[in-house]
């Protein structure tokens, strides 16, 4: 049975309710703890912006970063509900509390089509502990709860998967928000039946923490493109060398092994951008995959691989794509993301389903450009990955089957 959604409940069900919302509010700040990106922040505003216009009371929970199970005011979610405000142009309640007296009060207090945000779930122990006292706490806030925390789907804390639990042993329902329907419908829709040719795109720092990945697309794919340093494990396990670059020599036979099945169906770079040092002022050379010295730091993939993977992606029908093709932080090294990038949105123009996932690339993609012309960038990172490589999701899994009603 497929999940439960809010886009299933009317708003006459909705209206005056308390309705306790997950949502992934983990954006990064700078030294003053100003936002520097919001989009999660604007990812969050179409489940919000349901609720209030409905007339519920919406009590918002939210982690940020990694603070140690106690209140922390480095990482407090006091920045986010100004920004949070602005993008909902509506006013929205913090109180620096969410376990205590303070919170129960502003609860209590919630008029309809109001909005509060608690303070940072990480600053209660039982959290990531996923504490049942904790979630039954939480559970008290609602008697309906919208998960709409994509990014933290992969995590079964107390706000997440524990207070679905609770909720749903009460005899309350526990419903995917707008942007988790969003992004189970295109990852989803993407691995499900895709329209072929079907072209997967992996790269970024390492093979070994994306090798689920790898294997679960394999099977599905017309097409694998590999870049950025997993790229180079692969290259030694073709009898390469490849200098002084980021490798994974103990993970050499598993990647002969995966080229042992995908036969023609994966690409390697042919040649790749070259340095001493990976610096933003480096001095590139390009070297055939054969030539690579001894001293050489692989950065980028080469144009002779770029234009493949280019004619790869062009001709694709749905392209989904995780880690950047090299070190594209830095200008030297960005030119075959960049090119990649270009070539999934020109893709996307055509009409084909292009699907982004991963923090980095997600970056990768702004970087490039072309971030507003691909079907879809998942809020995800860690949880986009998990969910390409067929894991459960304890978020996710947590939440009513059935339609909402
Ligand atoms: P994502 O967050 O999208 O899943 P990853 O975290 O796996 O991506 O990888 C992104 C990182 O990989 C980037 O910081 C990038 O600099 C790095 N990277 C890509 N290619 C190389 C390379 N050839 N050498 C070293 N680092 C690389
Ligand atoms: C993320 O940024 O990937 C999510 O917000 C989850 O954060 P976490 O990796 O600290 O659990
Ligand atoms: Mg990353």
């Amino acid at each position: 049975m497929p999940t439960s959604l809010l886009s299933d409940l009317s708003d006459a069900h909705l209206k005056g309710r308390r309705v306790l919302v997950r949502a992934d509010l983990n954006v990064p700040l700078d030294a003053e703890r100003t936002v520097t990106d919001d989009t999660r922040i604007r990812a969050s505003i179409p489940t919000l912006r349901r609720l209030t216009s409905a007339g519920a009371r919406v009590v918002l929970l939210s982690h940020l970063g990694r603070p140690k199970g106690s209140p922390d005011p480095a990482f407090s979610l006091a920045p986010v509900g100004g920004v949070l405000a602005a993008a909902l142009d509506a006013p929205v309640r913090f109180v620096p509390d969410l376990a205590g007296e303070r919170a129960v009060a502003a609860v209590a207090a919630l008029g309809e089509g109001e909005v509060l945000l608690l303070e940072n779930t990480r600053f209660e122990a039982g959290e990531t502990a996923n504490d049942p006292d904790l979630a039954s706490h939480l559970a008290g806030f609602g008697d309906l709860f919208v998960n709409d925390a994509f990014g933290t789907a992969h995590r079964a804390h107390a706000s997440t998967a524990g207070v679905a639990e609770r909720i749903r042993d009460a005899g309350g329902q526990a419903v995917a928000g707008e942007l988790v329907a969003r992004e189970l419908r295109f990852l989803g829709d993407a691995l499900a039946d895709p329209e072929r040719p079907f072209v997967a795109i992996l790269g970024g720092a390492k093979i070994s923490g994306k090798i689920d990945v790898v294997e679960a697309l394999l099977p599905r794919v017309d097409r694998l493109l590999v870049g950025g340093a997993m790229a180079n494990t692969f290259l030694l396990a073709m009898g390469y060398g490849v200098g002084a670059s980021l490798v994974e020599p103990d993970r050499v036979e598993m990647a002969r092994a995966l080229m042992d099945r995908a036969g023609d169906r994966i690409l390697l770079p042919v040649d790749v951008r070259v340095a001493s040092d990976i610096t933003g002022s480096a001095s590139v050379g390009v070297s055939a995959r054969v030539a690579v010295g001894p001293a050489d730091r692989t950065a980028d993939i080469g144009p002779a691989t770029e234009r493949p993977y280019a004619a790869e992606v062009l001709a694709a029908k749905t392209v989904v794509w995780n880690g950047p093709m090299g070190v594209f932080e830095m200008t030297p090294f960005r030119g075959g993301t960049v090119s990649v990038a270009r070539a999934v949105a020109e893709a996307a123009d055509g009409g084909a389903m292009t699907v982004l996932g991963g923090g980095d690339s997600a970056a990768a993609a702004e970087v490039a450009g072309v971030a507003d012309r691909l079907t879809h960038i998942s809020t995800g990172g860690g949880a986009s990955l998990a969910y390409l490589a067929g894991a459960a999701l304890p978020g996710i899994a947590a939440l009513s089957q059935g339609e909402a009603g």
